[in-house]
């Protein structure tokens, strides 16, 4: 059995610290990556973030110092930064490790990304049901202001920067960068049409960049050590590491931060001990919005683009383990409720689309669905993919055509004969 090792970066002061005690952060080497952006230009530091390769780890993979270079440059009287730590995705806890654990990482690596974009102000939009992440980043950002390195004239280098933490709307979409700018400006939580993108025109108008809070904290390691060491770990092409947590029949429930390049099987077998309640039947990557997987893809590494290009997502990198002794079309069905109650309505593909793939997946489990229905769900699956206004919506039928894609045979078995 391969064992691969685990790497943390994001979660090098996992229990190690007072997530408190900024005294205990700077003993870490915190804030020595803040001082050293502060003596570099904008351009310098988008450079060395290119030279990392760092790339979202939000779900969408973007690389970051591009999504960077499109909104520095521009001459505006307010830009901003958000974080985005809305965290809704179902089985995924990987930004709460951060924010409770090591708070100020993330606040210095916010204070970076304001010095680089020109942003005075940041919010960081924190999922309603994690009240204790917003406590913990509140009394992280009192210390730094405390301690001199939030606010006017940042140690002496005349930047100015405020943070502000904003509770969520306790809703999977407002995790959606352009609802959560709705939701901050105190509107309904809905995406907005694009373009214009919140890199040129986001929160009240201004320029905003919006980011993960995993993607973020890497940051103060990638100025401190180099984009060149950060960019030699892991996949080439999504270097890094990717926390990963674990859930549904594996032995350990727990998470682990890994290089990129680790594949599936050793997360669920190595880190996770295995299956248990019986054989391995399927994953589902990256959330409710990812994949259903077979055995036969577990060598594939957990990267953005490999995880594509086997069918599937890295997303947020939850890894939900099912066993031989479900019902996997109950459980499909499931996930297809989810995106039922999930979907925002605004756009008729998504809130049409959730309802009507779920209604399929009834009629599936309950054994009255047709051939004819199942090409009309394929239909309506692509459809929605190519038309819904946002991510919720594009991805919302991913679970439901990767089980007839990989599962196929479980379909066949319960539709009707003849049909
Ligand atoms: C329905 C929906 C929910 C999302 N929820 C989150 C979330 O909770 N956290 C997050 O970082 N990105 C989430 N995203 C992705 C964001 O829109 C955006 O891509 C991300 O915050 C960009 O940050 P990154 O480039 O650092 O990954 C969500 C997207 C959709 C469509
Ligand atoms: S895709 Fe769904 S969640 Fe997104 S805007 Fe349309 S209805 Fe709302």
């Amino acid at each position: 059995m391969s064992l691969a090792k685990e790497q943390r970066i994001v979660l090098n002061n996992y229990d190690k610290i007072n997530p408190a005690s900024i005294d205990e952060y700077i003993a870490q080497g915190g804030y020595q990556a803040l001082k050293k952006a502060l003596t570099m230009s904008s351009a310098a530091i988008i450079d060395e973030l290119k030279a990392s390769g760092l790339r979202g780890r939000g779900g969408a993979g973007f690389p970051t110092w591009l999504k960077w270079s499109f909104t520095a440059p521009i001459e505006a009287d307010q830009k901003y930064i958000v974080c985005n730590a809305d965290e809704g995705e179902p089985g995924t806890y990987k930004d709460r490790l951060i924010m409770d654990k090591d708070p100020y990482r993330l606040i210095e690596a916010l204070t970076i990304a304001g010095y680089t974009l020109g942003a005075t102000k940041g919010y960081i939009y924190v999922r309603g049901e994690y009240p204790q992440s917003q406590q913990s980043l509140n009394t992280a950002i009192t210390g730094t202001k405390a301690a001199g390195m939030m606010g006017k004239n940042i140690l002496g280098s005349g930047f100015d920067f405020d943070l502000e933490v904003f509770s969520g709307a306790f809703a999977f979409v407002c995790g959606e960068e352009t609802a959560i700018i709705e939701s901050i400006e105190g509107k309904r939580g809905e995406p907005r049409i694009r373009p214009p993108y919140p890199g040129t025109v986001g929160l009240w108008g201004k320029p905003t960049v919006i980011n993960n809070v995993e993607t973020l904290a890497n940051i103060p390691a990638i100025l401190n050590n180099g984009g060149k060491w950060f960019a030699s770990i892991g996949a080439v092409k999504y270097p890094g590491t990717k926390i990963m947590t674990l859930s549904g029949d594996v032995v350990n429930k727990t998470f682990v931060e890994v290089p990129t390049d680790t594949t599936l099987y050793d997360i669920i077998y190595g880190f996770g001990g295995g299956v248990t309640g019986g054989d391995f039947l399927a994953v589902q990557v990256g959330g409710n919005s990812g994949g259903v997987l077979p055995e036969s893809l577990l060598n594939t590494p957990i990267d953005f683009d490999s995880m594509m290009a086997a069918g599937g997502s890295l997303g947020t990198g939850a890894v939900f383990v099912i066993n031989d002794k479900r019902d996997l079309l109950d459980v499909v069905k499931n996930m297809a409720h989810f995106f039922t109650e999930e979907s925002c309505g605004k756009c008729t593909p998504c809130r049409e689309g959730c309802q009507r793939l779920y209604d399929f997946m009834v009629k599936v489990c309950d054994g009255k669905a047709t051939v004819k229905d199942l090409k009309i769900a394929n239909g309506l699956a692509r459809v929605m993919n190519k038309s819904a206004l946002c991510g919720l919506g594009q991805a919302a039928p991913t679970p439901v055509q990767t089980a007839i894609k990989f599962f196929g045979n479980k379909f066949e078995e319960k539709l009707l004969q003849n049909s």
